[in-house]
């Protein structure tokens, strides 16, 4: 039995050091008298030494290689906050909010009842504090939404409507880390008759939008 000084892979998993064939390691350079785990323990030390500094060196020229194409990528093209996030950065960014929002949030359910003055309620407060953003028809069709980075979404529909009464009052009322998404802070009430507004979105009426306008002069 050989001496195992250091931790290395061929000794750990090598098994019983009977019947050994010498071994370089290709990580601390000692020879192991051990047989070598990999299917290249067949090969004599010095061609499986060379076979895997082989390896080492085009895993580096690959991961030397992206990087630079990464960074040269980064600064020919720059940032903008007026483009469109592509579909990966967005499912990222969706699923790492959900991970950073309060635990039991999302299980909240809409505390005021969804009457037509709740909804009136909502429905205001919307036209004056979030249509700027969200357009009076939550569709996300404005000025001030096409220069934001994420964009906020058209929340109409189910990937907005999908989201619990939790996650919805959550996000109003501590908003979206960063993006433009403000935490409103606000009265609870208040907050809750927004989610029923949001809620409502996707049966406004034209009536309704008329009514949002009066308040805030948008187009949509
Ligand atoms: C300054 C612009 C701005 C204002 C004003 C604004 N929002 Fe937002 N909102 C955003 C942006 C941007 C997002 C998207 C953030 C993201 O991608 O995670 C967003 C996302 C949301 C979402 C999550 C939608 C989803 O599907 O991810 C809700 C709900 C929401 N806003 C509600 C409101 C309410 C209610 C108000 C008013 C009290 C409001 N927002 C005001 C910019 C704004």
């Amino acid at each position: 039995m050989g001496p195992f000084p250091s931790p290395c892979f061929v000794s750990i998993l090598g098994g019983p050091a009977e019947n050994l064939t010498p071994v370089l390691c290709p990580f601390c350079g000692v020879i192991r008298h051990a047989p070598c785990p990999l299917p290249l323990r067949m090969v004599r030390p010095e061609v499986y030494m060379h076979v895997s500094k082989l390896f080492f060196w085009t895993a580096g020229f690959l991961i030397a290689g992206a990087l630079t194409c990464s960074l040269w990528f980064l600064r020919s093209h720059g940032f903008s906050a007026r483009e469109k996030p592509v579909w990966y950065e967005a499912y990222a960014a969706r699923h790492l909010r959900r991970l950073s929002s309060e635990p039991g949030a999302r299980s909240l359910k809409n505390p005021v009842a969804a009457t037509p003055l709740a909804i009136a309620e909502g429905r205001d407060h919307f036209a004056d504090h979030c249509a700027a953003c969200h357009g009076n028809n939550g569709s996300g069709k404005t000025e001030m939404n096409a220069g934001l980075y994420p964009p906020a979404p058209d929340m109409r529909q189910a990937s907005t409507q999908e989201l619990t009464d939790g996650e919805l009052f959550y996000i109003i009322r501590n908003g979206i880390r960063f993006t433009g998404m403000p935490g409103w802070g606000g009265e609870d009430e208040d907050n809750w008759k927004l989610v029923g507004f949001i809620r409502h979105l996707p049966k406004l009426s034209a009536k309704e939008i008329e009514l949002m306008q009066e308040i805030n002069h948008l187009e949509e």
